[in-house]
């Protein structure tokens, strides 16, 4: 037993706060969980240095080259690994993808692959309805309109999509299109169509705001064009001039699209009522609702007695001499049924043909719908296994939507090493990636990615390795990867500001081996395609570093082992202090961390990880001996059982200082003094051991990763428990936690609620699943049961995603262990959208 002799090192909270940001002045104290292996090891041969020479000259250089040594050490964090980058510069050489809706923090947007893009998106209330002192303006992805149900229905990445908004009395339609052509990148059409969702609204007013600005800084032109500008109004009454107040069209210029020209059509002049514009500047397009918010005026128009919430027009700061808008809006107020159209139109492309819109869109859309449909038999074969139309079609939605997610950023991050005494800013990138939740997390999540890609990469393999691209090439000089991307005034606007900060010693499980995996295993040179087999060339220096990052950083004392870094040592409020690097977050871990504790989960990603470099090097001609050396030292099963099975308590488990017995207690505080936080008392002194009165997620990685041996016994021990009622399993799916488990269902903090200590989330799920399917392939003698497991843990878990869909519209981030309820956040299509690869039985 490793560790157990050592003494564990306690530091009180204050002296943490205290230290963390510092530079380390000496190498053999501190937190170590915030030191970085390889800066570690040379930190600390460079204070040897300095004081074993006692000369006063040496010492002096000693403390200079100190001092130029730690300013390196400071700008490690933030600079780019110096490698080719993998993605393709952004360009125009994806016509098909130049142009999508990006924005899937917005109910609807366009917006290009730029880093000071164009920016077009939708708002939308009803006047009648809006209530007093608010219109209910729907604008972001918020869980707080409560919104029926809102997603994409059919999107395919590239040339199409079509989303359904239910927003209480109306239902809305929107869709756009991209058609390539010319030099900056084509066109695109986007169709919004209202509809009541009861006969007797017919008739009711809706409010459609349109508007066009220019993302961070962009510089570039937005010309409004008024309809009147156009027309003679002379002969109308002012209910029929009232139609004209809005505009006709924006004639923009920027610099990556050249000229274009973006054009409003109403489908039926019958139904409005009303038109206007705003035309103004924003600093800062996270503000857009405000300034249209701000832009708004009750008007009465004294001929006709009506009133209307209209815009006002141009509007303009007296200081602002030049009125170059950046912010501009079209407003349209009908009669439901209503519906507009917004054409965008590059200068460069000529020969276009007829105008995007109208009968010209409705019989594209039709064909764009149907070669989707079809496609998504071919692949997924949901039909063939004879689903329902119902169930064809919440697949359907829910890979639509993951896909009709993917977003396009550009920013910094902000990060911190334990050489900086501030967070710094990461250096300006681009990153196209799908997001968990449009309305809760749309923003780049690391581990997330990985999931989500098995799905994407089974739909459109050029999507997959366009966005793993874009996250490789985020990677620094240490090979580290920043986890959540906040990238850009609109990201940066919706999380608080605790959370923006990356620190560069919490990595992420490295899912995109999962991904790499499922994309490469069993192929060969010969049958990939050419321009894949240049972007693995591009990404392996890349992989390298990566690996290492994780084989270096995270590793434990012994071969072998490793453990998260970034746990809260010194935390006193925390039942059991967080792993939030793991993704597993509030997971019970060893009570008490310390630099000897090894994680089993950590460990099996980096067996995979090293499996798949492995396979990489042989497909791309390389040396890849030493990654297949490490899979079989990771993969071998007594090592395995040596440093992670307990005999005990018969179950894979983590290592560590650990008490089974702590709980949460308020200290006594003095009448009229407020109630002081609750803090952590262990009941039972720590030893060092397995963590294994703990049963759950991580204790299932051996099987997750498939690393045991088809007639392994302790595989069939981990099988036989799988189907217990009292530990994981439920009719729902697996629960994160045993009930038998003292941390389950517990609050980490009286203001932490349990997250990852009892509900089910699909992800883990999902390869509990594959790794089933698995055994039941390969021959051994625990095959019959595994299949058995297999058939009712899929058709569990599929029933439960799909039952609760039918009831709340939505796909949820976690389900209840007790009765299958969706909860958390909502849409989740992140990696909850994994129930379509259970469908398809997708498992490659
Ligand atoms: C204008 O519209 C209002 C309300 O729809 C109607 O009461 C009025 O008669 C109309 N005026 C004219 C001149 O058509
Ligand atoms: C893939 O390759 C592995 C090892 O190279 C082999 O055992 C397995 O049967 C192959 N699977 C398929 C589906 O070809
Ligand atoms: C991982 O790190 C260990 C040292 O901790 C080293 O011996 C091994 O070669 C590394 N593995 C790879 C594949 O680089």
């Amino acid at each position: 037993m490793t560790g157990g002799s050592k003494k564990p090192h306690f530091v009180g909270a204050s002296d943490i706060k205290k230290n963390r940001p510092k530079v380390l002045k000496t190498s053999d104290h501190s937190s170590h969980s915030h030191n970085v292996g390889v800066s570690k090891a040379s930190g600390s041969k460079k204070q040897r240095n300095g004081s074993v020479y006692t000369g006063l000259g040496v010492a002096a250089i000693g403390i200079v080259s100190w001092f130029v040594y730690q300013g390196y050490l400071e700008t490690r964090v933030n600079s780019p690994l110096r490698e080719n980058k993998v993605a393709f510069p952004t360009s125009h050489d994806f016509p098909e993808r130049y142009w999508g809706s990006f924005r899937p923090g917005v109910y609807f947007g366009m917006k290009s692959r730029e880093a000071h893009s164009l920016l077009a998106g939708l708002m939308w209330f009803m006047p009648d309805m809006a209530a007093a002192g608010s219109l209910n303006l729907r604008h972001l992805c918020d869980q707080g309109d409560n919104l029926e149900q809102y997603g994409w229905r059919e999107h395919d990445g590239r040339n199409f999509g079509v989303q359904v908004i239910i927003d209480k009395f109306i239902q809305l339609e929107t869709s756009f299109m991209t058609k390539p052509g010319g030099n900056h990148g084509g066109d695109w059409t986007a169709r919004i169509h209202v509809e009541p969702r009861m006969k007797e609204l017919v008739g009711q007013q809706v409010t459609l705001f349109f508007y066009l600005t220019l993302d961070d800084n962009g510089k570039g032109l937005l010309q409004p064009i008024r309809i009147l500008d156009n027309m003679d109004t002379s002969g109308m009454d002012a209910n029929e001039s009232a139609k004209f107040l809005g505009l006709s069209a924006v004639h923009g210029h920027t610099e990556n699209l050249g000229d274009f020209r973006v054009s409003f059509h109403h489908a039926n002049q019958q139904s409005i009522v009303h038109t206007a514009f705003l035309s103004t500047t924003v600093a800062s397009p996270h503000l857009v609702k405000d300034a249209l918010e701000s832009g708004l005026r009750l008007m009465e128009d004294k001929r006709t007695q009506q009133r209307h919430i209209s815009l006002a027009g141009a509007l303009f700061s007296k200081e602002d001499k030049l009125k170059q808008p950046n912010f501009v809006v079209h407003q349209v107020t009908g009669k439901l049924p209503l519906q507009l159209e917004v054409v965008y139109e590059s200068n460069s492309f000529v020969e276009r043909g007829a105008m995007l819109r109208g009968e010209v869109y409705d019989t594209l859309l039709q064909k764009y719908r149907k070669d989707f449909r079809v496609k998504f038999e071919s692949k997924f074969h949901l039909n063939e296994k004879g689903f329902s139309d119902e169930e064809q079609n919440f697949a359907i939605a829910a890979m639509s939507n993951l896909v009709g997610g993917i977003g396009y950023f550009y920013g910094s991050s902000k990060v911190q090493s334990v050489h900086n005494k501030e967070p710094v800013p990461y250096w300006n990138v681009p990153l196209y990636t799908a997001v968990p939740s449009r309305s809760f997390f749309p923003r780049g999540f690391l581990w997330d990615e990985g999931f989500h890609n098995l799905i994407i990469s089974q739909w459109d393999r050029e999507i997959s390795l366009d966005i793993m691209a874009h996250w490789f090439d985020l990677m620094n000089v240490e090979g580290w990867i920043p986890r959540e991307q906040i990238l850009g005034s609109e990201a940066r606007a919706r999380v608080p500001e605790e959370f923006v900060v990356q620190r560069n010693d919490q990595g992420n499980p490295p899912t995109f081996f999962l991904v790499l995996d499922a994309m490469f295993k069993n192929r060969t040179v010969r049958d990939i395609s050419t321009l894949e087999l240049e972007q693995l060339n591009r990404m392996w220096p890349r992989l390298v570093s990566w690996y290492n990052w994780f084989n270096t950083s995270l590793h434990g004392p012994e071969p072998g082992t490793y453990y998260w870094r970034g746990r809260a040592s010194a935390s006193a409020r925390e039942l059991n202090p967080k792993s939030l690097s793991s993704g597993l977050d509030d997971y019970p871990r060893a009570s008490h961390p310390t630099p000897y504790e090894r994680h089993l989960d950590l460990r099996c990603w980096i067996a995979l990880a090293a499996k798949v470099m492995a396979s990489i090097a042989d497909i791309t001609g390389r040396e890849g001996h030493k990654y297949h050396e490490a899979f079989l030292f990771l993969s071998d099963n007594e090592l395995l059982n040596a440093q992670h099975w307990s005999e005990t308590a018969k179950r894979y488990a983590d290592f560590g200082l650990h008490s089974s017995s702590a709980t949460l207690q308020r200290p006594k505080s003095n009448p009229g003094q407020p109630k002081p936080d609750k803090i952590r008392v262990v009941l039972e002194e720590p030893t060092a051991r397995f963590v294994d009165d703990t049963f759950g997620y991580v204790s299932l990685f051996p099987l997750i990763m498939e690393l045991l041996h088809p007639d392994s016994p302790q595989l069939g021990q981990l099988l036989h428990d799988l189907r217990n009622p009292n530990l994981l399993w439920t009719k729902y799916g697996l629960r994160s936690l045993s009930k038998t488990s003292p941390l389950y269902n517990k609050r980490n903090t009286e203001h932490d609620p349990p997250y990852w200590r009892g509900p089910i989330w699909i992800n883990i799920n999902y390869l509990v699943a594959r790794a089933l399917h698995h055994y039941s392939v390969v021959e051994g003698p625990h095959q019959t049961r595994a299949t058995l497991l297999y058939n009712e843990l899929r058709e569990n878990l599929i029933s439960n995603i799909v039952r609760e869909y039918q009831k709340t519209g939505y796909i949820w981030e976690q389900y209840s262990d007790a009765n299958g309820a969706g909860q958390g956040c909502r849409p989740f299509t992140g990696w909850s959208t994994l129930v379509l690869l259970l469908m398809s039985e997708t498992y490659v």
